[in-house]
């Protein structure tokens, strides 16, 4: 019996809140389901934090143990051909790569946008509250973020719209084969 080729792998979307991620990734997953007629699994921080990284705070600690969280759940995904894809803050290089090597078949996006901008859109109210100290070590205002050194896509949502932007992920998935054009 012929081998099935494994379609499975991992997006993962890094950035500051409000930058853009959540809607990119939901544009991406679309046109991935559209393409390869497949189902794919949606990993959106703030949704998992009412589930499995419930009870979960801020601090380096417990952001790192979401994001390992995440990560486990996208690589058995992966392993077994199911795209999937991360959309969390992930301020911290170290585990971001942590994850990288743990899943294989890995793109990291950075959704970049400067903090002015997000805090201008915020379309949470949450940059407010921070500001005003009602909410404490939020990131890009006293926690800190760092960027990723080696993305295969950066994406700028100031500049760009989540078509635009989508599509630069798409054409990076193509480019590596992973997906049919
Ligand atoms: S992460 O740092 O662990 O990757 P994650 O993406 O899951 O964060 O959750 C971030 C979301 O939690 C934000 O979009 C925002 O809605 C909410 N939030 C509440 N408090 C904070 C905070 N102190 N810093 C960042 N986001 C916060």
């Amino acid at each position: 019996m012929g081998q099935t080729p494994n379609r499975g792998f991992t997006v993962w979307f890094t950035g500051l809140s409000g930058a853009g991620k959540t809607s990119i990734a939901h544009r991406v997953r679309d046109e991935i389901q559209r393409r390869g007629n497949v189902s794919v699994e949606v990993l959106d921080g703030d949704v998992v934090r009412t589930h499995l990284s419930k009870g979960l705070g801020f601090s380096r600690e417990d952001r790192d143990t979401n994001i390992r969280r995440i990560g486990w759940v996208c690589q058995l995904l992966t392993k077994h051909g199911v795209p999937n894809i991360a959309a969390a803050i992930s301020p911290y290089r170290e585990v971001r790569d942590e994850v990288r090597k743990m899943v294989g078949r890995f793109v990291e996006v950075y959704v970049k946008c400067p903090v002015e901008v997000c805090e201008r859109r915020d379309t949470k109210g949450l940059y407010r509250k921070a500001r005003l100290g009602e909410l404490k070590q939020f990131t890009g205002v006293d926690d800190p973020y760092e960027e990723p050194l080696n993305p295969e896509v950066i994406v700028s949502t100031d500049r760009e719209t989540v078509d635009e932007s989508a599509g630069k992920v798409i054409r990076r998935l193509e480019e590596l084969g992973w997906l049919g054009r």
